[in-house]
């Protein structure tokens, strides 16, 4: 459904109210608890009417971090035009109050330098990347995945090279698991340039970073940001009565699938919603603060399709904490 949107949009003067900003590890840098996501519903495919009403609404909540790639779409790179677009139109003068990230590590276009990480494809992905946004500089330039075959020196190394030439500020990883963190920690040190964050898919369904990463992470002093913390709607009341139409896993260029979208899923987020109802909190927000929780955390990357579920998921932030009994309530329905 698309939103209405203020063709004439001045962010709320009271944006900095009730957003908390988390250093991300020793960094200098600190993001909102809550970051938005153009994975999906920004692309060419995609009312852009609607993007620019959500990321009116993040703005005015305190979301100041947003989070591009390179294949952001469909088709790959139409997210950060239209990210691009609107903020031209509505952003340009607070360009320095935003967090912006793009990435470079899956397939973008044909031949050998298209995709993984060497510091040919890096370099000239950020550089296409600049451009479709419109941007001098982004503020974090990630490897989006582990590269099995280029040397780590390498894909460090150009990652160190941007942001000495100023087309990055920070430089991050993404999908690196604890032992290649500290690997990319200590090389990108070496270089004198620190690695800020990695950014890993976490939440009450896909808990890998617990094994190591969450600890790692918090003894390098890096921070960790959380992608899909909502397992892309499934920890949410979306699929509660099945699948609605318009959904991510109705869609077929969502990355949810419909397989997906199991009895045994959807059971576990009825009885996490209980939960979350006698905290006072909807599911999705309670979702949220529980990727929140551990001390290593720096923000949880949310997607939204509407303003009502950016309003939803920013509000998460009004109850973080958990008792010991709450948290116990839930490993309990989760090891089921
Ligand atoms: N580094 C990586 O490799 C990587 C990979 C994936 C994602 N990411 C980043 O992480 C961001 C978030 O990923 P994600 O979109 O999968 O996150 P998510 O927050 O787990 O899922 C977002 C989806 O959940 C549904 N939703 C959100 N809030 C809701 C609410 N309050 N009530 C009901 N449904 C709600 C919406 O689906 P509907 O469309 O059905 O409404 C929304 O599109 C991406 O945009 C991207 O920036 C990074």
């Amino acid at each position: 459904m698309t939103q209405p949107v203020d063709p004439n949009y001045l962010p709320a003067d009271n944006r900095y109210e009730s957003m908390p900003y988390i250093r991300s590890g020793r960094s200098g840098l600190k993001l909102p608890a809550i970051s938005l996501g153009l994975w999906h519903n920004f692309g060419g495919i995609d009312p852009l009417e609607n993007g620019r009403a959500m990321l009116h609404r993040a703005f005015d909540l305190g979301i100041t971090h947003f989070d591009l790639a390179n294949n952001y779409g469909p088709p790959p790179g139409s997210a950060e035009e239209t990210f691009g677009a609107i903020l031209r139109k509505d952003f340009a003068a607070h360009r320095h109050e935003l967090v912006i990230s793009t990435k470079a590590g899956y397939w973008m276009w044909n031949g050998p330098y298209g995709e993984w990480g060497s510091r040919k494809y890096l370099i000239s992905s950020l550089d296409q990347s600049l451009r479709r946004m419109g941007l001098d500089y982004v503020d974090i330039f990630y490897h989006h995945r582990p590269d099995p075959e280029t040397p780590l020196e390498e894909t460090m190394g150009a990652l160190d090279h941007v942001v000495r030439q100023g087309k990055a500020l920070y430089a991050g990883i993404s999908n690196y698991d604890a032992e290649q963190t500290r690997e990319a920690v200590r090389i990108l040190n070496d270089l004198g340039t620190p690695c800020l964050i990695n950014q890993v898919k976490y939440s009450m369904f896909v808990r890998w970073p617990e094994e190591a990463l969450l600890d790692t992470a918090q003894e390098l002093g890096i921070g960790l940001i959380f992608f899909s913390p909502l397992a892309q709607g499934l920890l949410t009341d979306r699929y509660l009565d099945g699948i609605p139409e318009g959904s991510r896993a109705s869609k077929p260029s969502g990355f949810l699938k419909k397989d997906q979208v199991t009895e045994e899923n959807v059971n576990k987020a009825r009885r996490l919603n209980d939960i979350a109802r006698e905290r006072g909190q909807s599911l999705a927000q309670m979702a949220l603060a529980w990727v929140l929780r551990h001390p290593a955390s720096t923000s949880a990357l949310i997607g939204t399709s509407s303003v009502q579920q950016v309003e939803e998921n920013a509000a998460a932030v009004e109850k973080l904490d958990f008792s010991a009994d709450e948290l116990q309530a839930i490993e309990d329905i989760l090891a089921e």
